[in-house]
């Protein structure tokens, strides 16, 4: 389902659309992004990048935005398939924010190269650091650090709206040197196995078997085989299963019962299931 910006007494202006933003994501850090971007810039519509295939149809707006977050310090495969369906809308200004939980790294260098080899150009890119969903090294942090960064994105996204108002072109953003030499080794040798690296969920006696992690699984990767939970080595390793599981009882290697769970305030389950 497409988010439309409804304006004047709920018509639907679709045509009137001048940008349009593609958003993915796991536990709601970078859909609240992306509708923060669509509020400022107005006439804006959002759409999934997960239910893309499901919901085609042509694009007016002639400038296009990318908003996703960093996975294991560089861009999330689904994000790099997405970037063929670019040509075909004719954009003539391409935008991305990244957003992340402080390590960019060379997140959006390498999306700027990928475009270019696909002879799409990307004139502006930026992080936005948000509190972190990857449960294996430890929670979002303290209430109070989550909400300070939450204030100081709010703040980035308006003068990122604004520099998309004007069209801007700029060196996208990046991390420090070392940061990138090391990091993108590691995307590197991470990015191959990413699939299999569901092999460490596991679901501890609170499963009631609701089938929610089922439904919201973005790669359809999970399912029920005689009542036990299934993984099938198909994992983006975004972690919305077990970020949003109700029980709690979805688990991945040993630290994680200790781990709180995460998903941005503004951003409601259902929000993720009507994608
Ligand atoms: C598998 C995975 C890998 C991640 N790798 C990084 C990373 O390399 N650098 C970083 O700063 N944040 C990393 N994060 C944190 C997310 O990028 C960050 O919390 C993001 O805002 C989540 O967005 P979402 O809620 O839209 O999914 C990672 C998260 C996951 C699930």
């Amino acid at each position: 389902m497409k988010e439309t910006i409804l304006i004047d007494n709920g018509q639907d202006r679709s045509q009137e659309v001048k940008a349009t933003i593609f958003y993915l994501t796991g536990t709601g850090n970078s859909l609240w992004t992306a509708r923060c971007l669509a509020q400022e810039l107005g006439d804006t519509e959002i759409i999934s990048m997960t239910s893309w295939n499901e919901n085609r149809r042509p694009i007016v707006s002639k400038a296009i935005g990318l908003v996703f977050p960093v996975h294991m310090w560089g861009v999330p495969q689904r994000v790099l398939e997405f970037l063929d369906e670019l040509p075909a809308m004719s954009p003539d200004y391409i935008f991305a924010v990244a957003t992340n939980a402080g390590q960019v790294s060379n997140t959006l260098v390498q999306l700027k190269n990928v475009m270019n080899s696909k002879g799409l150009t990307l004139s502006s890119a930026w992080s936005v650091i948000l509190p972190s969903n990857y449960i294996p090294w430890g929670g979002p942090g303290p209430l109070h650090e989550q909400n300070e960064r939450f204030q100081k994105a709010r703040i980035k996204l308006t003068s990122i709206a604004q520099k998309i108002h004007e069209r801007s072109k700029m060196p996208v953003e990046k991390g420090p040197l070392w940061q990138r030499i090391i990091f993108t080794f590691l995307y590197k040798i991470t990015f191959p196995i990413v699939h299999k690296m569901d092999d460490n969920f596991w679901v501890d006696d609170r499963c009631n078997q609701c089938g929610l992690c089922v439904k919201l699984c973005p790669a359809h990767n999970i399912k029920f085989d005689n009542e036990k939970l299934v993984w099938q080595n198909r994992c983006e390793q975004c972690f919305t299963c077990l970020q949003w599981c109700p029980q709690e009882a979805l688990q991945y290697g040993k630290k994680t019962p200790a781990y709180e769970r995460y998903h941005h305030p503004e951003v409601k389950m259902k929000d993720l299931l009507n994608k």
